[in-house]
């Protein structure tokens, strides 16, 4: 036997019992007369103890050699810790080692297992195996397992099945590229990896098993950041017979069970809002509602006078930013600089200080006299003490500036706390999304979102005006899943793929499966995926996925530990019958 306890399980009441641990050295102390070890694996650590009264001589040698990381095998009784460790569990133990075994030796490892580490990103990407050894890493991933275990638990107890999709499959049009693999077999003909497993669940609900769902794999051939890995997660879900209410009650009960579970936090009835209002107020189809700060539009009060930025803007909005009117000018300037950041990519920044005694300070009182300003503070809310900021322009460019000014006044001003939940229905997205670059319209969901039954007739008139039955859930201003309720009707899904700008051969070629299926029965159905990494990321507490993934990639999608993707050799090339010619 390897091991009787675990190196995160002896306590007081073991002492004097003879035990045998195994584990990896932490570090070592060597007085010389005395060593400790400490000794960890998963569970936790132990101390060892070796000394020069209680221990043989050659043991002592022995010990003396223990490097990082070594893994070892030890047998001894467990006694009193002279100096007691209150932050470890196992702090009031020690072992006293009669016995030790070197499993295996370690090189020094690349940067050092602790808690804080001196490894950069990339080293840790490189060595993930020694990163996994590091608690924050570990913990993140016996994390996810929990909340893994709880998703499972819940869905299967309000009827779920769990059932399993393919992966090698043909494309599904989810808006991102797809990864492909060449099949031997058939000669020039290629799979896609699923971008999810959306048409395999509604065939499912076509094959009556009435409520689905998978924790499965998803590929995407997309640009990366922090919130989004080329393979990643979902929680996939499919109900029949339900309508749009009916899912975002079930899966507001998922998301509630995971943040009692999980969190330990009881949240009320998620709050809904309409699309439209979430870009209105806040600038974005994911608010943050952790904090107000919301859109005022200006245009009313601010386009009145000889201002010609505002008088010729489509949209002038602003917000009020709590406590900011103590911002210097230099500070001011500072944050001008920030939105005229490209990433940003306003052309300037008006600002009007709500001073103490009720006066107005602003960056253009050429213009604007203390009671137009005054109501400038009243539409967005500003109290004395604040900072108003505003922004023209676009509507849909302004707002989206001044979204990503809000949520930076809201980090500077620790008011996205990791602590604090507010989840979030955002209902009645547009079924279709203008695309510039090739100047047509795209599903914003996908081509199986249901039209609002009552709107079908808009799609002939104004098709940018249609709304879906279509929503997502937004956890502290992250998506953290979507869905809609699906066209069951053969007629309509081949008009949707009409305006989407498929012929029907097209359609046939790449649907045939799905038009064929709803020949024979299709219930009306519908569901809703969420993102397992994004959720159990912020659940955590954190924004970057990356740390909730074993064994992530990196930002340009690359696997840097197993050094992929990487050039295959001409032989296997051939077997694929696949000629690389770059030339064209
Ligand atoms: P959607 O494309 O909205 O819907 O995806 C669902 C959720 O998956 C997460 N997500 C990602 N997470 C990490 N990395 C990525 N690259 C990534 N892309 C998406 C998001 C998102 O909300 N088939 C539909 C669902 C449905 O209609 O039922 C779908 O995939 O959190």
């Amino acid at each position: 036997m390897y091991r009787t306890h675990s190196c995160g399980e002896l306590r007081a009441s073991h002492i004097n019992t003879e035990v045998t641990l195994a584990g990896w050295v932490q570090k070592s102390r060597d007085k010389g007369f005395m060593i400790w070890v400490d000794l960890r694996d998963r569970y936790g650590i132990t101390q060892l103890i070796f000394d020069e009264e209680r221990t043989a001589a050659d043991l002592m040698e022995k010990a003396k050699g223990l490097g990082r990381e070594f893994v070892i095998q030890v047998k001894g009784t467990v006694i009193e810790r002279q100096s007691k460790n209150p932050n470890i569990p196992t702090g009031d133990v020690e072992v006293l080692v009669s016995e030790l075994t070197v499993l295996n030796e370690a090189k020094l490892p690349p940067f050092t297992i602790e808690d804080e580490t001196d490894g950069g990103e990339d080293l840790r990407m490189k060595y993930r195996y020694l990163d996994i050894r590091r608690n924050p890493v570990k913990e993140s991933l016996l994390f996810r397992h929990k909340v893994g275990m709880e998703v499972r638990k819940y869905l299967s107890d309000e009827g779920f099945a769990e059932v399993e999709t393919p992966y090698l499959i043909k494309s599904t049009p989810e808006g991102a590229r797809d990864f492909v693999v060449p099949s031997r077999m058939n000669e020039g003909q290629f799979y896609a990896l699923p971008q999810s497993p959306q048409t395999f669940k509604q065939l499912l609900m076509v094959g009556g098993m009435d409520k689905y769902f998978q924790i499965v794999k998803c590929f995407r051939d997309e640009d990366l950041r922090a919130d989004r890995q080329p393979e990643f997660t979902q929680i996939d879900c499919e109900m029949t017979f339900v309508e749009q209410e009916d899912i975002l009650n079930t899966f507001e009960g998922l998301t509630r069970h995971l943040l009692k579970e999980i969190k330990g936090v009881e949240v009320d009835k998620f709050p809904r809002m309409q699309y439209d209002d979430a870009m209105r107020l806040y600038g974005n189809d994911k608010p943050d509602i952790r904090f107000g700060m919301e859109f005022g539009e200006l245009n009313e009060v601010a386009q009145h006078k000889d201002f010609k930025v505002f008088n010729s803007a489509e949209l002038v909005v602003g917000i009020a930013v709590p406590g900011a009117a103590s911002y210097t000018r230099k500070e001011i300037d500072k944050l001008i600089d920030w939105v005229k950041r490209p990433q940003v990519g306003a052309l300037g920044m008006v600002y009007v200080k709500c001073n103490e005694d009720g006066s107005f300070k602003s960056s253009v009182d050429k213009f604007y006299d203390q009671e137009d300003l005054a109501k400038w503070a009243e539409v967005t809310g500003a109290k004395a003490g604040d900072l108003i900021c505003v922004l023209s322009g676009p509507t849909d460019k302004t707002r989206a500036q001044m979204s990503a000014l809000r949520m930076e006044m809201a980090e500077r001003l620790g008011l996205r706390k990791p602590d604090e939940f507010a989840p979030l229905w955002v209902v009645d997205f547009p079924l279709l999304e203008w695309d510039e670059e090739t100047e047509r319209y795209h599903a914003m969901h996908h081509p199986f979102t249901s039209p609002k039954p009552e709107q079908i007739s808009l799609l002939e008139t104004e098709p940018g005006k249609v709304k879906a039955n279509a929503y997502d859930l937004v956890l502290n201003g992250n998506e953290i899943g979507g869905g809609s309720i699906r066209i069951h009707d053969k007629q309509i899904q081949a008009m949707m793929f009409d305006y989407l700008g498929f012929t029907p051969e097209e359609a046939k070629a790449q649907f045939g499966f799905l038009m064929d299926a709803f020949e024979y029965g299709a219930p009306p159905h519908g569901g809703i995926a969420f993102g397992f990494d994004r959720l159990v990321a912020i659940l955590g507490g954190q924004e970057t996925i990356r740390d909730f993934i074993a064994f992530p990639k990196n930002n340009s999608g690359r696997d840097v530990m197993i050094d992929a993707p990487a050039p295959v050799d001409n032989e296997q090339l051939k077997e694929l019958s696949i000629k690389l010619d770059i030339t064209e």
